[in-house]
């Protein structure tokens, strides 16, 4: 596969770092307060902000492949209803009802015509309209066409399901605010992959603590010394600030061989593990040949929860390829295990007092950005 221009910046950057024995490094150390994990008031912050006012992955495409296909979710708080229309539009409602709130659809996901209430059987399409009421007489003169499903806003970019949990006020330019990563996205054709394996997990951490094991590569070969450590150069990688996304780039060691090959031959994603992390708390983390998507969102103070789908470009069509998938599969899950033991252990020390600041070093660029992102975000500098 071509590689991009920006691919072969950052490999010719990983060449040069691997000849010096250097990393990417920012001027500065930064000291994030703690209260930034433990203060209830910074949490509200977020949640209203980050995870009202972003677009969150939901989903895989080939979840609603079909009309009368929908999920729901509920992570964020908000209960979202996503469908697939009879004209094979893509949308996402509240999941509750407007005669006297109800919620509307209960079960993860499945195949209707229609939407109909527990409560007084109210029927909604798949459109959101309302379609039809008992006792109709009941409510003469109300409009019923203002009382269909409150929708929001719903995309389908990179094969992946965004929704926004809350009615914004303005357009919303999701082309413009994916921009940065589109190119290296749009290249993967996640839309045809096979969803191999999809799991979530309830941790009783922060939201931002589970975040951070995913934006700097300076633990992998310590917390990770008997999985990824061997995986990757040590504490060597790029990253590309798209200011609030960053595209973070992990070299394997056998990158260096690159060295000797004339640039026109190069490749980049057989050498590569990439973190796209994609504000605020979605990751499209690309291996050689699967990409994991996940989302983290928090649930309460010190709680949180993390939504993983394993995308292979497609079934594996013999046991051996059926093998090979599982093993990276438990593989990951082992890692990301390695990374979750660490960051509740940490959630149990946070309110001792032992640090008023964690310290960000100048290579844990992402943990940098992401902190400075997040707060220009709270001050609605950022926005989508
Ligand atoms: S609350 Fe849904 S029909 Fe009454
Ligand atoms: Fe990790």
């Amino acid at each position: 596969m071509a590689i991009s221009t920006q691919e072969r910046d950052i490999i010719r950057e990983i060449l040069e770092m691997a000849e010096t024995k250097t990393t990417h490094m920012l001027p500065e150390v930064m000291a994030n307060p703690v209260t930034n994990y433990t203060s209830p008031e910074q949490l509200d912050k977020e949640i209203n902000t980050l995870f009202r006012k972003f677009p969150l992955v939901m989903g895989h495409v080939s979840d609603l492949a079909e009309p009368g296909d929908f999920l729901t979710h509920d992570a964020t708080g908000v209960p979202i209803l996503i469908t697939r229309t009879q004209d094979g539009e893509l949308k996402a409602f509240l999941n509750v009802c407007r005669h006297r709130g109800a919620r509307l659809e209960d079960k993860p996901c499945g195949k209707a015509r229609t939407f109909s209430c527990p409560y007084h059987s109210w029927t909604y399409g798949l459109d959101g309209k309302l379609r039809g009421m008992p006792q109709a007489f009941g409510f003469d003169g109300v409009d019923k066409s203002k009382i269909g499903l409150k929708e929001l806003p719903v995309w389908e970019r990179f094969g992946l399901i965004w929704v926004m949990p809350s009615v914004p006020d303005h357009e919303v330019d999701i082309d413009a605010w994916l921009a940065p990563l589109a190119e290296q996205l749009n290249g993967l054709s996640l839309g045809t992959h096979h969803v191999f394996r999809k799991w979530e997990l309830h941790k009783n951490m922060s939201w931002r603590l589970l975040l951070e094991g995913f934006q700097e590569s300076y633990h992998f070969c310590h917390a990770h010394r008997d999985t990824a450590c061997a995986g990757y150069l040590d504490n060597q990688s790029v990253h590309l600030n798209f200011n609030p996304h960053v595209r973070h780039a992990l070299p394997q060691p056998n990158i260096v061989e690159l060295r000797d090959k004339p640039e026109s031959e190069w490749e980049y994603r057989k050498y590569f593990m990439t973190q796209n992390y994609i504000f605020p708390a979605n990751f499209v983390q690309v291996q050689t040949d699967h990409v994991y998507i996940h989302t983290v969102i928090p649930t309460g103070p010190g709680t949180c929860v993390f939504q993983c789908m394993m995308l292979i470009a497609e079934a594996p069509a013999t046991e051996k390829a059926e093998r090979y998938f599982t093993k990276n599969y438990d593989l990951i899950r082992v890692v990301f295990e390695e990374d979750f033991v660490i960051g509740e252990g940490i959630q149990k020390g946070l309110a001792s007092g032992a640090n008023d600041d964690f310290l960000f070093g100048k290579f844990e660029c992402g943990l940098q950005f992401g902190q400075a992102a997040i707060d220009a975000a709270l001050r609605g500098e950022i926005a989508v």
